[in-house]
């Protein structure tokens, strides 16, 4: 299989691994055909993604894909982090293998678990943000990737 050099890079140097303690917004995402599960934390104020940190207990490209979506999203608004797509952060990556490109659905789906955990905790409507499909967002485990 033929990852880029940013993949690879990624992998081998992931940014932005460890948690938040007081995180404003968790976000904990698991693919049910592999089992990999990513945990994503945001610290937010002032509507500004001030800090992002993520663990993953998976693939590669899991792995690559969180530490890419974390970089991404730090600095944003809340609504360009909507923005932030799977992807963008394969763009952003150089791409990934067709095989792998369910592994950046889950950088995507738990930076949203994570908005929305936020969202709920301070009572706030996103616009443009819908609900994790599992009704427990704590342990959001999508059916289809
Ligand atoms: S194979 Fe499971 S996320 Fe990549």
């Amino acid at each position: 299989m033929q990852y880029s050099e940013k993949v690879m890079d990624h992998f081998m140097n992931p940014r932005n691994v460890g948690e938040i303690e007081d995180a404003s917004g968790v976000g904990t995402v698991g693919n049910a055909k592999c089992g990999d599960i990513m945990k994503v934390y945001l610290k937010i104020e002032d509507n500004v993604v001030k800090d992002a940190k993520f663990k993953t207990f998976g693939c590669g490209a899991a792995v690559a894909t969180s530490s890419m979506a974390t970089e991404l999203i730090i600095g944003k608004t809340i609504e360009e982090a909507l923005k932030i797509t799977n992807k963008s952060v394969m763009e952003a990556l150089d791409g990934l293998p067709p095989v792998k490109v369910h592994c950046s659905c889950l950088a995507e789906e738990a930076l949203q678990s994570a908005l929305w955990d936020y969202a709920q905790k301070n009572n706030i409507k996103i616009e443009g943000l819908e609900p994790p499909k599992d009704s427990d967002h704590h342990h959001h485990i999508p059916n289809e990737e």
